[in-house]
């Protein structure tokens, strides 16, 4: 089998070498890609939002299925164009990718399928005095959203009327384009945050794995959201007991709710939740799997990645089960100095050859250059280093001990990636 990954993060080199450990994988090509997935994948520059490009390329390169990786793609549409062009694809078609693509349309979903999530409004632009009269009434916090994609900023948690009133003016004057022309705004739920992922074929969802993000840059969880700072899988919060739930209550009534208005979901579905004194609750679905979650579940998983991917665009998940390594892993992002306001590119990071073939160790690249064979950063997320250990302990000093061992001053890192499971 012939399988094209779209993207060009850690996510997607977690998802290349995930395929290339596959005996069903007679070959794996990415687009575009980046350098250190070129280690020992072909890369091919096409952008992940040029879906001409990418029908075109599955085309010539007899691609048997396209592994999606990011939203933009997804949200696009690429899915539907592919499959109209009679290539498989894993990845959930433009309207399911609505989950993500609109937070007024996953809320909306949630209410007519009585999947629990936070209260909420929607006002358009046009109604701006009547959002302006909600926050001036609503029980605070707010949380006030922008609709479309919004790369990750579009969110303000807001403590105080002020805060809530500028969120709305700011969107609706065109901080976020079009993506905040929709807003929606929403009650705090209180709880602690985890993530589960689920990989989906249309009609059953399997769970793929639990983690906890690190959003802030700085140690402490200070300082701005980020993408993602690093992360741990499993997130010993949610319990056997709570995925049961979770998966009950909120992933398999999303796949009927979305079968039974005729749609087919297929691909990583990825639900961000909040763990509230009256159970699970969604926060957020995204459409694809987390960055840098994928950097930690995927090298936990034990069942043959290419033969669960094909199964899920056969509609065969309900004959598979996932089996799993034992133990943990953790991964530390390493950043650019500036990022997330900023992130010059250039700086030389030396050491990582080094670091090549170390046992339970795991160096994913999200945005490095090699320039005659040095190895330059290209980015603000650029790598994703990632231990795995019998505990939690053991797989954070592995990652750790291969951090110290980076030369790269103009990178940053946070030194307390699990924080949260460890002081448990
Ligand atoms: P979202 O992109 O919708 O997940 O929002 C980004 C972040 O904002 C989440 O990861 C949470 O940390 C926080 N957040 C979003 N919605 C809520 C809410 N209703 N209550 C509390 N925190 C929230
Ligand atoms: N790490 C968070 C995300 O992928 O959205």
């Amino acid at each position: 089998m012939r399988f094209l990954v779209i993207g060009g993060g850690g996510r997607e080199h977690a998802l290349c070498r995930a395929l290339q450990a596959s005996p069903l994988a007679t070959e794996v090509i990415c687009a575009p890609g980046n350098d250190g997935i070129a280690l020992a994948t072909t890369c091919v520059d096409v952008a992940v939002d040029d879906l001409d490009g990418i029908v075109s390329l599955a085309q010539e390169r007899a691609i048997d299925i396209v592994v999606v990786g990011p939203e933009l793609p997804l949200v696009l549409g690429l899915v539907d164009r592919l499959e109209a062009a009679g290539i498989r694809a894993f990845g959930p078609n433009r309207a399911a990718a609505q989950l993500e693509g609109s937070k007024a349309f996953m809320k909306a979903f949630c209410a007519r399928h009585a999947i629990p999530t936070a209260g909420y409004r929607v006002f358009g632009k046009d109604e701006a005095e009547a959002a302006l009269a909600h926050v001036a009434a609503a029980a605070l916090p707010l949380v006030v959203k922008a609709d479309g994609l919004a790369a990750g900023k579009g969110v303000v948690i807001a403590e105080t009327r002020e805060v809530a009133r500028e969120a709305v003016e700011t969107a609706f004057a065109g901080a976020f384009g079009e993506a905040g022309a929709t807003l929606v705004i929403e009650e705090f739920l209180e709880g602690e945050e985890v993530s589960l992922f689920a990989i989906c074929d249309g009609t059953t969802a399997l769970e793929i794995g639990t983690a906890q993000d690190h959003k802030r840059a700085f140690d402490g969880d200070t300082g701005p959201n980020t993408g993602g700072m690093g992360a741990y899988s499993p997130a010993p919060v949610l319990t056997p007991a709570l995925v049961e739930e979770v998966m009950a209550t909120i992933i398999q009534p999303t796949l009927d709710g979305l079968a039974a208005e005729g749609v087919s979901y297929k691909g990583f579905l990825y639900a961000g939740l909040m763990l509230t004194a009256d159970g699970p609750e969604l926060l957020e679905y995204n459409v694809r799997f987390g960055d840098p979650e994928c950097q930690v579940v995927l090298p936990r998983l034990a069942t043959d990645f290419g033969q669960l991917i094909t199964g899920a665009v056969d509609g065969m998940l309900d004959r598979m089960s996932l089996r799993w390594h034992p133990g943990h892993a953790l991964t530390v992002v390493l950043a650019t100095r500036g990022y997330p306001a900023s992130s010059p590119k250039g700086s030389v990071i030396r050491g990582l050859d080094a670091l090549a073939g170390e046992p339970d160790l795991l160096v994913f690249h999200a945005a490095t250059r090699n320039i005659e064979g040095q190895w330059q950063a290209h980015g603000g997320r650029v790598l994703a280093v990632t231990g795995r250990g019998p505990t939690l302990e053991a797989a954070r000093d592995r990652a750790y001990a291969a951090v110290a061992r980076i030369d790269w001053p103009e990178g940053f890192h946070r030194s307390d990636i699990g924080w949260r499971a460890l002081s448990r």
